[in-house]
């Protein structure tokens, strides 16, 4: 039996914000790729579909984690291995769930709750250490101008 909060969209927080605009713009659309599974899965799209969104999501992870390890690099940020090491895995995990039709279901819970406890609890970490050693990231590629 599923759950009422299995039935809902994940919002937005204030928790998940690192402060670096350009990661939490790509979280957003991280975010919004999540729900869009949701919306599949609850509006029985075709095994086909779901495999397709479970693509266009690790696709965009893939991205995403390069994105944020480049700029873990640039301000040479101390736990870029372990960091790394848990995107690694995670896109491991998506080459278990993309041949696993029964499973599509149970890794939209699994990258649901991934997504809020690596956000909150790691990524938060690079806003902590930027705030800490007073780096400028002004000058780094990622600001975005825009009102979000
Ligand atoms: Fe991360």
């Amino acid at each position: 039996m599923e759950n009422l909060e299995g039935n809902v969209n994940i919002n937005w927080s204030s928790s998940y914000n690192t402060g670096i605009e350009r990661i939490d713009f790509e979280h957003r659309i991280f975010l919004e790729l999540v729900n869009s599974l949701k919306k599949a899965l609850d509006n029985s799209y075709t095994k086909i579909q779901l495999h397709r969104i479970l693509i266009e999501i690790e696709k965009y992870a893939e991205f995403h984690f390069i994105s944020e390890e480049n700029f873990m690099m640039r301000i040479e940020y101390p736990d870029f291995k372990k960091h790394q090491i848990l995107h690694f895995e995670l896109l491991e995990q998506f080459n278990l769930a993309k041949y696993d039709e029964q499973g599509f279901e149970n890794f939209y819970q699994f990258i649901k709750e991934w997504f809020i406890n690596h956000t909150v609890a790691e990524d938060i970490k690079i806003r902590k250490f930027i705030l800490d050693e007073n780096i400028n990231i002004d000058d780094i590629h990622y600001n975005l101008n825009i009102q979000v």
